[in-house]
């Protein structure tokens, strides 16, 4: 047996947990991402919020879209929201997109446009919860915060051998404790951001979900999960996804010069704040927004899914080819719509699946 390893029977020292993410985020972390060797907190921040939801690969492309567009908060601020909202289209989870724009707008307006410099204040911001604040404050400022997103919330529970069910706010604040207990204790301001950095890298990278890289892991010998062979069995979650399915028709109108009647979604609701066809529950619905003489132009086209989170959508076109004097606001329709040209609706922030459509891709 090696000198310091432990005994049969004897559980390994969590002690060095900390030093050996920072060692082997040294060694084998990412380093070269466009928003990592930058302390500047609007940047580590737009990728923090694009990467909530998003991989890394989806992000690299509209990160660097953004911060051409807006190189700094006073910009994105000074944005219209449906700049934005355009620039974001296609990454989903839109909500993300319009508190991103406020928090900006918060920035600017509370706190003369520097990000606040703490967890705690960050965490006052609009799309700032905890874990995002304490990454922002980690890398930036070099705080001792904890984050604790999904990958993190699984190495930890394996490591820990944590089984309490963490869809019970208590439990889930138990382990927020006890992240906080693993974080570094020595040179605290520059292990943090490597030590943040590295438990999102073994998560995304080795301790994955359902084929954990034990073998080649910096911390399976302090890892409760793999001495007990069962990493799988982490994070316990009882409050189960209930996914649900749904169809929506759309009301898909076009002039005959090629314009397409779009209108923006209201929020909240499915694609909030973005442009979109008329969207009805039943092709009885949608007809009735159409005038009875234009009816028997109305060409369903091919049905598509669509898959969001927590719902399918299935979604079914109805195409039709009216005049513009038809529509100025189609009977049932939510919110206001108009007349986009060819030139006109591919730089409105559109759905992907819209998107699509329209191209005919
Ligand atoms: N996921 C969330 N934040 C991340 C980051 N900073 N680097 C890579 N993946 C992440």
């Amino acid at each position: 047996m090696k000198v310091g390893a432990p005994g049969i029977g004897e559980p390994a020292q969590l002690s060095d947990f900390a030093t050996r993410i920072v060692r082997w985020q040294k060694s084998h972390g990412r380093h070269t991402l466009p928003w990592q060797n930058t302390q500047d907190p609007y940047r580590v921040w737009l990728s923090e919020i694009m990467l909530q939801q998003t991989q890394v690969s989806t992000v690299l492309e509209y990160f660097t879209r953004f911060l051409k567009r807006f190189p700094d908060v006073f910009e994105l601020a000074a944005a219209s929201e449906d700049d934005v909202m355009s620039l974001w289209s296609g990454l989903g989870y839109y909500s993300r997109a319009r508190n991103m724009h406020r928090c900006a707008r918060q920035v600017v307006s509370d706190f003369g446009g520097k990000f606040p410099p703490t967890a705690e204040l960050l965490q006052t911001l609009p799309g700032i919860g905890r874990s995002t604040a304490a990454a922002i404050a980690a890398f930036c400022y070099g705080e001792r915060v904890a984050i604790l997103d999904g990958n993190v919330k699984r190495v930890l529970t394996r490591v820990l051998a944590f089984g309490a069910d963490l869809a019970v706010s208590r439990n889930e604040n138990a382990l927020w404790a006890q992240a906080t207990g693993l974080l570094p204790q020595r040179a605290v301001k520059e292990a943090m951001p490597r030590y943040t950095q590295g438990l999102m890298d073994l998560g995304s990278t080795i301790c994955l979900a359902r084929n954990p890289m034990c073998l080649i892991c910096p911390v399976h010998e302090v890892c409760a999960a793999y001495r007990e062979g069962r990493p799988q069995d982490f994070p316990v979650k009882t409050r189960k996804l209930k996914r649900s399915s749904q169809s929506i028709w759309l009301l898909w109108a076009q002039t005959p010069a090629g314009a397409v009647w779009l209108g923006k979604r209201p929020v909240p609701g499915v694609w909030a704040g973005l442009y979109c066809m008329p969207l009805f529950d039943s092709h009885e619905s949608l007809e009735l927004a159409v005038p009875v003489k234009y009816r028997v132009r109305l060409e369903a086209a091919e049905v598509f899914l669509h898959v969001l989170t927590h719902k399918d959508l299935h979604l079914h076109p109805v195409r039709v080819t009216v005049p513009q004097s038809v529509f100025s606001n189609p009977a049932g329709t939510p919110g206001e719509g108009a007349w986009f040209n060819a030139d006109q609706w591919p730089a409105l922030g559109l759905p992907a699946p819209i998107r699509k459509l329209l191209q005919g891709t």
